[in-house]
């Protein structure tokens, strides 16, 4: 009987490549008609195996790929938190990511979004199309000198590093699992003394229990220099109300989003038009290239668990 390959959710131009590595295995490809956990159980019960993007793949879902003896569960991308890995690790089913097609692009996005944020683009450019051509005074001021604060440095966060010195910014970063030093940054025992003085605040590191809202009301009462908050990372590190209560009370002059703590931002949401609020739609991990890579990887991934050889990149151990 045919292997099925049940995908969760995706957000790409297509599904070809995954077709053109699976097929050949003689393996179906089904896509999810909608990623709500009653779909997805149903599907994981006939799943041989499960490509997952953003969708939440939580116990009951796990447990139903587990019955049918799925071999594998693959996220499309670095972060698994959407993934319940200890259910499947009970259950003997294989989880891995793809850690590395995009480190340059989100690092590189990173930089847009605090130089964007650092030269006022978006009101810039807003006035520029209504018909105005004024300079956005007072809010603009020399990048050489300012302090960038990392919270996580880990292969994005150095990337951003890199990134970060010749442009003159002092970089200072806080993580408390770095065990190497890295060129050129002052590295800090906490997030509080890491943006205490910052003028920039940007966030690399995983979501857990301990950075699920890292930045909220504690952190931001740390800061002195009401500094532009910039999150590529994961959306639920920032908590959106104390960001927007912080706007308002200037405790800081911007954020600049590129992950929300729900995806897409509702309609509704004062983010959305702030004029201090960059927010872009979780793309930072974009590029041509590096799409194809994480598609191409994540299917791999997927042949191999089907051809009984090892993953390429486990993020359990089965
Ligand atoms: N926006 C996007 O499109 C996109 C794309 C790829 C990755 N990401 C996200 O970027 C983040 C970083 O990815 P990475 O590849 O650099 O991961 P990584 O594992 O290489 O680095 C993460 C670092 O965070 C550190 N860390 C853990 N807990 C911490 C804490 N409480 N405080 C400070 N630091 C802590 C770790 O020690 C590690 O060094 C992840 O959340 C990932 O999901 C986003």
């Amino acid at each position: 009987m045919a292997k099925r390959v049940v995908i969760t959710d995706h957000v790409f131009g297509g599904l070809d490549i995954e077709r053109e590595t699976l097929e050949p295995l003689g393996a179906e490809v089904v896509l999810a008609a909608s990623s709500d956990e009653d779909t997805l159980v149903d599907l994981a019960s006939t799943a041989d195996a499960m490509l997952v993007c953003f969708a939440a793949v939580g116990a009951p879902v796990v447990r139903a790929a587990g019955e049918n003896g799925c071999a594998v569960i693959a996220r499309y991308g670095i972060g698994v938190d959407n993934i319940d890995i200890p259910t499947a690790t009970e259950l003997g089913i294989r989880v891995t990511n793809v850690p590395d097609y995009c480190l340059d692009e989100v690092a590189d996005h990173t930089l847009a979004l605090l130089l964007c944020a650092a030269r006022q683009l978006v009101p810039a450019n807003l006035g520029v199309r209504e018909g105005d051509w004024t300079i956005p005074h007072g809010n603009v001021h020399r990048l050489r000198g300012r302090r960038l604060a990392l919270l996580g440095v880990g292969r994005i966060g150095s990337r951003v590093v890199e990134r970060a010195l010749p442009l003159g910014l002092e970089v200072v970063g806080y993580d408390p699992f770095l065990t190497e030093p890295i060129p050129g940054l002052i590295q800090v025992g906490s997030a509080a003394e890491a943006v205490r003085e910052a003028d920039f605040v940007s966030l690399h590191a995983p979501l857990t229990d301990e950075t699920h809202h890292l930045i909220g009301p504690e952190l931001i009462a740390e800061m002195e220099r009401a500094p532009v908050v910039i999150n590529t990372s994961r959306g639920p590190l920032v908590d959106p109300d104390a960001v927007v209560a912080a706007l308002a009370a200037g405790t800081l002059s911007g954020v600049a989003l590129d992950v929300t703590e729900v995806e897409p931002l509702p309609d509704e949401h004062p983010l959305r038009t702030h004029p201090q609020a960059v927010v872009t739609p979780h793309m930072a991990f974009y590029s041509v290239e590096a799409e194809r890579e994480l598609q191409e990887r994540a299917a791999d991934e997927v042949a191999r668990a089907l051809r009984g050889e090892p993953a390429r990149s486990p993020v359990n151990d089965v």
